[in-house]
């Protein structure tokens, strides 16, 4: 229903009265109304995608320019190019691709963000959290989780790059940010080295083990325990439309999440699958970890075709639809606020074009 036609002096009259209403910081809902609450998602991400190999060279330029001590985290953020300047890939996730050389070592910190990494290339690096190391190799997802004190380090040569996602935009929006440094040039002493992995990880649980936090207590999930796995499932499993085979990183004691506010999966699509169409209200953000193809994100204006190969990451923003063809047999690792949506009764999806 069109509304009824305003006279120039009705305009002129309500303009002045806005105007007015201003100097008391309050505004007239009728004039924001329908852009405010839209019939689906108007979201300002765009699907977009960056290729690992135009990005390394950009990355690894930064080794020259600043060390991993100065810079307290060398990364470069993966800014969707809707929210320049503002340090978001998704409406609620940062993603960055991080860089450490060979003897870096970087400092200790903790804050209330969430964060994980997927390693992308080199070996030798590893990661702390709360002083329990761990050794990264390939497509290994690793979690340090809010409050939580993390470093790293590299005792091995050639760069080691990995990508970064963190729910910072989220945790901003809400306002809790608090982050602390260790004292200077001092580390956190932990568990040994692989212990959580140990004590968690093998559908054993210590005998009168409560979680204490709301992440899991596995930091560290390896990518050659997940895609053994998902290689054994695919044998004798079907092929889900949508997903091909989608498995979520889990806390092992509990069955949530690996992270309070991170959904995290591993995607295996089989070689010459297409997925149907899918949306859903979660903004993803997929790493092609091996193979290749091309999706399609979006409709009408905001559709964008890219081709993918491994280490490429793109974007798949909250109800667009997207689909995607795989070439090759291939492994995403998927981030997204999916899980935050659930506990909050937001999340939706549509399968096809229901
Ligand atoms: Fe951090």
């Amino acid at each position: 229903m069109n509304a009824a036609p305003q006279s120039a002096s009705t305009t002129a009259t309500r303009q002045e009265y806005y105007g007015r209403i201003k100097g008391q910081n309050l505004a007239p809902l009728w004039e924001r109304y329908h852009g405010l609450l839209t019939p689906e998602p108007v979201v300002k991400a765009v699907p977009y995608i960056w290729h690992y190999d135009e990005v390394r060279a950009s990355l690894l330029e930064a080794a020259g320019l600043i060390t991993a001590k100065e810079a307290e985290r060398r990364v470069l953020m993966l800014e969707n190019p809707a929210f320049d300047g503002q340090c978001k890939a998704t409406e609620t996730l940062f993603s960055g691709l991080q860089l450490i050389m060979p003897g870096e070592v970087a400092p200790a910190h903790r804050h209330t963000p969430n964060a994980l990494r997927l390693i992308l290339e080199g070996s030798g690096g590893y990661t702390s959290v709360n002083g329990e190391k761990t050794y990264m190799e390939y497509g290994d997802y690793v979690t340090t989780p809010t409050w939580s004190w993390h470093d790293h380090g590299h005792e091995g040569t050639g760069p080691v790059i990995w990508q970064d996602i963190l729910d910072m935009p989220l945790v901003h929006a809400l306002g809790p940010i608090f982050h602390e440094g260790y004292p200077k040039d001092q580390f956190p002493a932990g568990a040994p080295a692989g212990d959580s992995l140990r004590r968690y990880g093998n559908n054993l649980r210590p005998v009168g083990y409560e979680n204490q936090n709301v992440n899991s207590p596995i930091f560290h999930y390896p990518y050659a325990r997940t895609r053994d796995t998902m290689e054994a499932l695919a044998k004798d499993s079907d092929v889900d439309p949508y997903f091909g085979l989608k498995m979520e990183f889990i806390d092992p004691t509990t069955g949530a999440t690996s992270l309070s506010t991170i959904s995290t999966f591993m995607q295996r699509l089989p070689k010459g699958f297409q997925t149907e169409r899918y949306q859903s209200t979660e903004g993803a953000i997929f790493t092609c970890v091996e193979g290749k193809g091309r999706v399609t994100i979006g409709d009408g204006d905001r559709k964008r075709t890219f081709d993918f190969r491994p280490k490429d990451i793109f974007v798949a923003p909250c109800w667009d639809a997207y689909r995607i063809e795989a070439d090759e047999d291939t492994y995403f690792f998927v981030g997204s606020d999916r899980t935050v949506q659930q506990k909050l009764g937001l999340f939706r999806e549509r399968r096809g074009n229901a």
